[in-house]
């Protein structure tokens, strides 16, 4: 079992309320040994690939901030427009007292839950969970001086490792919004939901946000936008590799494509090589070579349809109470609740 490695209050309210606490399962000397061993996997091996969840140190986790704001990046705000509708019922269903999110981010949507939730009068507590620690401890902070009468729990962790720490005690409902699922391919997914689930006690609930399947004009626009920010998000990353790994990366040799997969039913975020180049990696003391062209996956998207995000909850024990959509059909959430 891992033990959290540090456990902090951030801050005392005057009040007496408790401060923001903060549990840490992944310090930057995990993280960075995770990350060289990832990249000795997928890396130096041809097709190479990387996990998402390196986009997000804090300039990639800005930068994604900035992504929701796009004109043509439309899951962020069909998602506020469900919960606009929908955050009350999501109260009442549920009838959940802690409110766990996990990859929360900024946690800026789930304001709309919260309020809903405090409404009801039967909010205690709130878990924001993200594994990119400045970002998650400065969203916490905030939200803890915004809803001052409930105590805040942060969890620096990783939804893939970590879920088996997820605080007990209430009826609990986990929110997984943004279509961040779809960043896991269908096994993982299929892990993720399992071990999650298994966590779970009979009533308690997952709200889980899909993107759906649509125009592919669309889809494309939404991942290749006029402004250039996805590309620099996309990018991002091999600043990450050279700050983390001591290589060398020229991130202009890299040119970022995110076509839509009609196989697999996903986006795909690569980053392809503008020439034939050599990267060193100092701390591995190994260096990667790329043909002109040769892709790197950085990111897959996965976009839905009903029926299968009802089989795949079904699957890992977990019953759709509620399927509801923006009114253009782009996004939809799901209430399940864990079956006794
Ligand atoms: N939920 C927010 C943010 C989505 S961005 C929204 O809907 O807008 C994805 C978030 O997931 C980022 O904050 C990122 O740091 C986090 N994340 C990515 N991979 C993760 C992992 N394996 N474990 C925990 N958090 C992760
Ligand atoms: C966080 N996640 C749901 C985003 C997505 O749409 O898959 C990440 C992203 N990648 C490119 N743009 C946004």
């Amino acid at each position: 079992m891992v033990e959290a490695v540090e456990t902090t209050t951030l801050e005392e309210k005057p009040n007496g309320f408790p401060g923001v606490k903060v549990e840490v399962y992944v310090r930057p000397g995990d993280a960075r040994r995770a990350l060289k061993q990832e990249v000795l996997e997928g890396l130096c091996n041809t097709p190479k690939e990387l996990s998402p969840k390196w986009l997000y140190d804090e300039r990639g986790s800005q930068l994604f901030d900035d992504i929701t704001r796009l004109p043509e990046y439309y899951p962020t705000r069909r998602e506020r427009e469900i919960l606009l509708a929908h955050a009350g019922d999501v109260a009442r269903l549920s009838g959940a007292t802690t409110l766990i999110e996990l990859g929360s981010g900024t946690s800026e949507k789930t304001r709309l839950l919260l309020d809903a939730m405090e409404e009801a009068g039967q909010l205690s507590r709130f878990v924001p969970f993200d594994v990119s620690e400045s970002f998650l401890r400065r969203a916490a902070g905030t939200l803890a001086r915004e809803y001052p009468g409930i105590s805040v729990h942060a969890v620096v962790g990783d939804f893939e490792h970590h879920l088996n720490r997820l605080p007990q005690g209430g009826r609990r409902l986990v929110a997984f919004l943004g279509g961040t699922i779809g960043n896991l391919k269908p096994a993982q997914r299929a892990r993720f939901l399992a071990e999650l689930s298994s966590g779970l006690r009979p009533g308690d609930g997952l709200l889980l946000g899909t993107d759906l399947i649509k125009d592919r004009e669309r889809l494309y626009a939404a991942y290749n936008d006029s402004a250039g920010v996805t590309a620099e998000f996309n990018r991002n990353v091999l600043r990450v590799l050279n700050r983390e790994l001591g290589a060398d990366f020229d991130p202009n040799g890299f040119e970022h494509f995110a076509p839509f997969d009609e196989h697999n039913r996903w986006v795909e975020m690569r980053l392809v090589s503008r020439r034939e180049q050599t990267v060193w990696m100092q701390s591995l003391k190994r260096r990667v070579d790329f043909a002109a062209g040769e892709v790197l996956r950085t990111e897959v998207s996965c976009k839905f349809e009903q029926h299968r995000v009802e089989a795949e909850l079904d699957a890992a024990g977990l019953g759709l109470a509620a399927w509801w959509t923006d009114e253009a059909g782009d996004f939809a959430l799901s209430l399940a609740l864990k079956r006794g």
